[in-house]
């Protein structure tokens, strides 16, 4: 062989090993495989490990949409970060930094928190809305709670939020031993929009809860839960909202 043609033989033999004969087990240029913990990249990330739970995109599922403004106008960074790294205690939310025994590094904890924020966030939606706080400021009333909740919310849950026409029961004992104080207030705040609950300003048209109403309805929520506390599952939750009674 000539060295022209030595030449031509070498370079497309070159041509097909970088091409699609790639050598197994080497990859090709730009879709080299990331160590799970080095993948910075949204999509993938919302999608192996929040997407069965909250929805593709975001949009909700068996847990919230955390593709709503108004949630991500209340909660902020820490709050959310908090979550997301520790998980709920009592939940089905897992932990999912790797000190909390998760298998996300900080950098990734940090890159989902603030991507959450600036693909579904909306600065300055809630301006001059005055919403209730994302953390309950004290401890509520279940007396109180008792009434907000005939007032705000009996017409659609049902007389004692055993379920009614336009909502499910809130205050059966499968669903309280599986929810936190704190989700079932992010709920009374925020709603579900992506399942027709209102938020805290839309129960009652031109009459958004005030933040004690909020408190003292999720404490009236939580006291029906102690009631069932003799039955599965809802040792943690008694236990949580015990504790969380402590540290008020
Ligand atoms: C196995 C189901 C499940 C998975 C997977 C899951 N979550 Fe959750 N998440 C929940 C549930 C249930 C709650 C409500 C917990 C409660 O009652 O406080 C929640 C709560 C949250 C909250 C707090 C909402 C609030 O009240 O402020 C955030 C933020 C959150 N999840 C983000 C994520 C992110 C981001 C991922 C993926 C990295 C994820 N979750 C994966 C089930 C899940
Ligand atoms: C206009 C009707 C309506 C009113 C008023 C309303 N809700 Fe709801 N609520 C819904 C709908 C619809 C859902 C989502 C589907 C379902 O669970 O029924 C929901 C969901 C919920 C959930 C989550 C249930 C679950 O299974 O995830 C809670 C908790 C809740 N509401 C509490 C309240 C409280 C407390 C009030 C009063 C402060 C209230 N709601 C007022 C319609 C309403």
């Amino acid at each position: 062989m000539n060295a022209f043609w030595h030449y031509v033989s070498v370079a497309l033999a070159a041509i097909v090993l970088s091409g699609c004969g790639v050598p197994h087990g080497q990859p090709n240029k730009g879709s080299e495989v990331l160590a799970p913990n080095e993948v910075l990249d949204f999509g993938t990330l919302y999608a192996q490990n929040c997407a069965g739970c909250h929805g593709a995109e975001g949009r909700g599922g068996a847990a919230i949409a955390l593709a709503n403004p108004v949630y991500l106008a209340i909660a902020d960074d820490a709050a959310v970060r908090k979550v997301i790294a520790n998980g709920a205690r009592g939940t089905a939310m897992p932990a999912f930094a790797e000190n909390a025994g998760g298998m996300l590094t900080d950098k990734q904890v940090d890159f989902i928190t603030s991507e959450i924020r600036s693909r579904w966030g909306q600065r300055g939606i809630l301006d001059a809305a005055n919403p209730p706080f994302y953390a309950a400021k004290s401890t509520g009333d279940a007396q109180r709670g008792k009434v907000a909740y005939k007032t705000y919310c009996e017409a659609c849950h049902g007389l004692g939020g055993r379920g009614g026409a336009k909502g499910s029961a809130i205050t059966d004992h499968s669903f309280l031993a599986l929810v936190s104080d704190q989700g079932l207030r992010t709920i009374v705040i925020t709603g579900r929009p992506e399942l027709g609950a209102p938020d805290w300003r839309a129960n009652i048209s031109g009459k958004p809860m005030t933040d004690q109403e909020v408190t003292d309805v999720v404490a009236w929520l939580a006291s029906r839960r102690v009631q069932n506390s003799g039955q599965l599952y809802s040792g943690s939750n008694y236990l949580q909202h015990k504790e969380s009674d402590d540290a008020e």
